[in-house]
């Protein structure tokens, strides 16, 4: 059996037909749409592009079942047929990592010398001085759900649904699951097919609710 790795949905209809799944059906994910899931998702961009999202992928029960204790017992954690640990890595700032980064690049064709160097003195001013973040892991924060939007998206364009959550207890998560101190957990995603009860459509609040024209608070039109 071939597995079509084609999305069966366009963007706009992936969008607009997401939801958090509350509830999974058994049937697992084919391992090449899981794997075009993951490749499409971690296209997702970052400062500097330096990328600090890890994902563990969860696929065995009991692994599940313990992810489950830690998350207020929330039922698409065992139900789903994989849960990704989205995390992120506060140490993508330092020097053999930044190095790594630019070979990476540089063997892709999109880094030269010039900006190479460039990069060696501007990331770690980035961190030192963090004039537009609090702290490392509200960075890392940032970036890694940047990552977790796309990898919602991309999967529901292959007819995958998933559920971020927040609900789990961080600590728990990090000693259950071998996670280093400098490494966050930021949401938990179970991913599979949606099963009943279907979450009803929450609703979002206009353009003219949360856009601004030009300063916070003008109002804005379309
Ligand atoms: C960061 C984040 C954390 C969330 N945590 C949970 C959670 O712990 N449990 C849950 O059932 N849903 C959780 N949700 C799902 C939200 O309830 C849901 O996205 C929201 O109500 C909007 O509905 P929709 O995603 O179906 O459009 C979370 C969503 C986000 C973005």
């Amino acid at each position: 059996m071939t597995t079509e790795l084609s999305p069966s949905m366009n963007l706009k209809d992936a969008i607009e037909q997401r939801c958090a799944a509350r509830s999974f059906r058994s049937d697992s994910i084919p391992q090449a749409i899981l794997a075009e899931i993951l490749r499409l998702g971690l296209r997702s961009p970052s400062g500097f592009n330096l990328q600090p999202w890890r994902f563990i992928v969860v696929q065995e029960q009991g692994n599940k079942e313990k992810l489950r204790a830690c998350a207020f017992n929330q039922r698409q954690v065992t139900e789903a047929p994989v849960v990704l640990i989205c995390c992120g890595d506060r140490r993508v700032n330092q020097t053999d990592y930044i190095e790594s980064m630019i070979k990476l690049g540089k063997d892709a064709g999109g880094v030269n010398d010039a900006f190479a160097d460039y990069m060696r003195s501007a990331i770690p001013q980035l961190f030192e001085h963090h004039p537009c973040f609090e702290s490392m892991e509200a960075w890392t924060n940032r970036h890694t759900m940047l990552a977790v939007a796309h990898l919602m998206i991309v999967a529901k364009s292959f007819g995958v649904d998933t559920c971020p959550i927040e609900g789990f207890v961080s600590a728990q998560v990090k000693e259950g699951f071998n996670i280093p101190t400098e490494v966050d957990v930021c949401c938990l995603l179970p991913m599979g097919y949606a099963a009943e009860p279907f979450k009803l459509y929450g609703g979002r609040f206009g353009i003219e609710q949360v856009c601004y024209g030009e300063s916070f608070g003008e109002s804005f039109q379309v």
